[in-house]
C-alpha cells in the first residue's frame, strides 16, 4: 500500500502589506528587500482572523479537488507555530469545523518544515494501515510573532494555509520522505518564550521572532544541497528526472542556490515568496497549490518538495503527482 496527493488547497488572508507600505514604518526599501529576498509582498491575518480559520478555508478547498466528503477522512495533522491557543490543537479546532468526530488529530510542530515533516507522518499511517485518508495541513498566522519595528524579520513573513488530501493507492504516489533536524542551532532562529520558560514576554505580548539571518543563509543553502543529494540517491534516480522543485519559499536566493545544484533551469521552479513571502509550514502546500491549479504540475510528473526551518529542521519528499 502507498500513499498519493488527491488534492490541493490554500488560502490567503485578504490584507496584502507591500514592501512600499513596510517603507513608511520601519528604515527600508522596497529596493532592499527585493534585491536581498525577491519579496514584493505578503498576506497578513485580520487581527481576529486566526490559524484555523485559515486552515479551515484551506482544507474545504483540498477537500473539494479530492472529491471527497469530510466524513471520509480519518486523521488530520496540522503543522504551524501559531497555534490558535495553546490547547486544544489546531488540527482539532479544525475537526470540530469540518464536523468530523472521532479521527485522531494532532500538531506538529517543525517550523518552516512543518509540512514535510506531517507529510512524513501521514505517509507512515497510510502505508502501515492505520489511515486511508489524511487532511495534511501547513498553516500560520506567523505575523503575531513579529516585531513589526524590527526590520530584521518583518519583511520576510506573512500569513496563509495549505492542505493536501492524501490516500491509500496501490500506485505510488509519495517515493520517499526524509525528515532531519539539529537543536544546536536552535538559538539563530527562534521565538525565546514559551509556557516554561520566559512566560513573561508571552504575557507581555513580546514573544517575537528573532534570526540572525545571514548565518541561516549559509547553513540553510549547505543543508539543503546535502537534503537534494539524500533524495536522488534514496530513489536511484538522476537530477534531470525531476520535472518540478516546489521548494520552501523562505528568500529567492535560497532557492535559486537549490536549483542550480539540481542544474535545474529556474521556470522549473514553482516560485511564490515574492508574492507571499516566508509563510513558514504553509509556503511548500501553497506554492505545491497554485502549481497544481495554474496547470504546471500535472498527474504523473516527478515533484521534489524541500524546506528548512527553525530548530534547525529540515527535509525533502520525492513524489510522483
Ligand atoms: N532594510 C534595509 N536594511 C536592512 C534590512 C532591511 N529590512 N535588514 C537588515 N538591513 C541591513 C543590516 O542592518 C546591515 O546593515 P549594516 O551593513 O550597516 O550592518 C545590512 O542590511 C546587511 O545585513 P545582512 O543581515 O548582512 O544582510 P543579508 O544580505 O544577509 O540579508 C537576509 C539579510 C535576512 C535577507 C538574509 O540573510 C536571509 O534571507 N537569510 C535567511 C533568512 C531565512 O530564510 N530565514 C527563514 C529560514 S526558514
Amino acid at each position: 500500500m502507498y500513499s498519493r496527493i488527491t488534492g490541493t488547497g490554500s488560502y490567503l488572508p485578504e490584507h496584502i502589506l507591500t514592501n512600499t507600505d513596510l517603507e513608511s514604518r520601519i528604515d527600508t526599501s522596497d529596493e532592499w528587500i527585493y534585491s536581498r529576498t525577491g519579496i514584493e509582498k505578503r498576506h497578513i491575518a485580520a487581527v481576529d482572523e486566526t490559524t484555523s480559520d485559515l486552515a479551515e478555508k484551506a482544507a474545504l478547498a483540498a477537500i473539494a479537488d479530492a472529491k471527497i466528503k469530510a466524513d471520509d477522512i480519518d486523521l488530520i495533522i496540522i503543522a504551524t507555530t501559531t497555534p490558535d491557543l495553546i490547547f486544544p490543537s489546531t488540527a482539532c479546532l479544525v475537526q470540530q469545523r469540518l464536523h468530523i468526530h472521532g479521527c485522531p488529530a494532532f500538531d506538529v510542530q517543525a517550523v518552516c518544515t512543518g509540512f514535510i515533516y506531517v507529510v512524513n507522518i501521514a505517509d507512515q499511517f497510510i502505508r502501515n494501515g492505520s489511515a486511508k485518508c489524511v487532511l495534511v495541513i501547513g498553516a500560520e498566522t506567523i505575523s503575531r510573532i513579529i516585531d513589526w519595528q524590527d526590520r530584521n524579520t518583518s519583511v520576510i513573513f506573512g500569513d496563509g494555509a495549505g492542505a493536501v488530501i492524501m490516500q491509500a493507492s496501490a500506485t505510488q504516489g509519495i517515493l520517499s520522505s526524509h525528515i532531519h533536524a539539529d537543536g544546536q542551532y536552535a538559538n539563530l532562529l527562534n521565538v525565546p518564550a514559551g509556557i516554561s520558560s520566559n512566560y513573561d514576554k508571552l504575557k507581555a505580548n513580546q514573544a517575537f521572532l528573532t534570526m540572525q539571518g545571514n548565518e541561516v543563509f549559509k547553513v540553510a543553502v549547505n543543508t539543503l544541497g546535502r537534503i537534494v543529494d539524500e533524495t536522488l540517491a534514496a530513489n536511484s534516480i538522476q537530477k534531470e528526472e525531476i520535472d518540478w522543485l516546489v521548494p520552501h519559499q523562505a528568500n529567492i536566493r535560497i532557492i535559486s542556490a537549490t536549483a542550480k545544484k539540481l542544474g535545474m533551469p529556474m521556470d522549473r521552479v514553482i516560485v511564490t515568496v515574492d508574492k507571499h513571502g516566508n509563510t513558514s509550514a504553509a509556503s511548500v502546500p501553497l506554492a505545491l497549490d497554485i502549481a497544481v491549479r495554474d496547470g504546471r504540475i500535472k498527474v504523473g510528473d516527478i515533484v521534489l518538495l524541500e524546506a528548512f526551518g527553525g530548530g534547525f529542521t529540515w527535509g525533502s519528499v520525492l513524489l510522483r503527482y
